[in-house]
């Protein structure tokens, strides 16, 4: 893939105001790109535009998930003649499969899947009016390493990462690239005090925001089709592919430890956070534990 300059580029950010996305915003507008930084918060929005330079960053309060929202995102995007759109925003859900209610994973998935697929098809025409374009989806360890306590979270991330691949393909003769580039566990409010617990726990290793969106931000520009960020992870990910027994078997023996910190969760608050909680596959052996596995 030919390298992408964001030099004087309007990207279409979801997730803006996150741990992850006020990072990556940062790195877009040194790049010397504009941020259109969406979510659902305005408040939130509005100290991200404040924190640069005049004119840098503009804010565009919106759902993804509900379709006025995304209709709003499509409209001031051809306005700002978009030509990169990140999807880094997502909703969180760590605990016991059975205690989770349809509604809560039926909103997970359609804020984490379906809104990402139906603004993509919509705002299609309007990158490719300014093309070459890019359409960037922020995956998880868990979108090719499903981890329990993350059951209906990894497969939304699955989704995710089908989703984009099977775009890459589709476009694979077009100017607009396709990627998924997937973060590990990083400290961001993503993550409930019980993730957090349980990452302490396992040992999952955890990276700063920073490190996450500055490894993103070189993915985009050197157009990277697929990256699962962090070692081991990104070997653990390779033998969950090939080897998915053995992964199953170092997960088996954390069981006890993700159960004790779901059903905490479980308790507290029926869907939460999600993300990061990875395991890793030790060096030696595999082991599946103390360094996630990115997601
Ligand atoms: N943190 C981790 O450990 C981790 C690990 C691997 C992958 N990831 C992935 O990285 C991405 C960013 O995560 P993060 O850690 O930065 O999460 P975060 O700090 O919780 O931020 C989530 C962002 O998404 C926005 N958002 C949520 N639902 C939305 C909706 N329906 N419409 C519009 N905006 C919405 C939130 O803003 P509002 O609430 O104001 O809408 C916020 O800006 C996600 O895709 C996540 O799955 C995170």
């Amino acid at each position: 893939m030919s390298a992408l300059d964001l030099r004087g580029r309007t990207v279409a950010l979801t997730g803006a105001s996150g741990g992850i996305g006020a990072a990556l915003t940062a790195e877009f507008v040194a790049s010397g790109a504009r941020v259109l930084a969406i979510g659902r918060d305005a408040a939130r929005l509005r100290r991200l535009v404040d924190a640069h330079p005049l004119g840098a960053v503009v804010a565009l309060a919106a759902d993804v998930s509900e379709a006025d929202g995304r209709a709003d995102i499509v409209a001031r995007a051809r306005d700002e003649k978009v030509s990169v759109l990140v999807l880094a925003h997502a909703q969180a859900a760590f605990g016991l499969f059975e205690s989770q209610s349809d509604e809560a994973l039926e909103r997970m998935v359609r804020t984490n899947l379906t809104a990402p697929m139906q603004l993509i098809r919509a705002l299609l025409p309007a990158l490719r009016a300014q093309a070459p374009a890019a359409v960037v989806a922020v995956g998880s360890t868990f979108g090719a390493l499903a981890f329990p306590g993350f059951a209906g979270y990894s497969a939304s991330k699955y989704g995710l990462r089908g989703l984009i691949e099977g775009l890459h393909r589709e476009y694979a003769d077009a100017p607009i690239r396709f990627q998924y580039l997937a973060p590990r566990a990083t400290r961001t409010d993503f993550n409930s005090a019980a993730v957090v617990a349980m990452n302490r726990e396992l040992k999952t290793a955890e990276d700063a925001p920073e490190t996450v969106a500055a490894a993103l931000r070189a993915a985009i520009e050197r157009g990277t089709t697929r990256a699962q960020l962090g070692w081991p992870e990104a070997l653990f990910v390779r033998l969950n592919g090939l080897l998915p027994g053995l992964i199953d078997r170092d997960l088996k023996k954390r069981l006890p430890i993700v159960r004790r910190h779901a059903a905490a969760s479980s308790g507290a608050s029926s869907s939460t956070s999600s993300s990061s909680t990875a395991s890793s596959v030790s060096s030696s052996s595999v082991e599946v534990p103390h360094d996630p596995v990115r997601s």
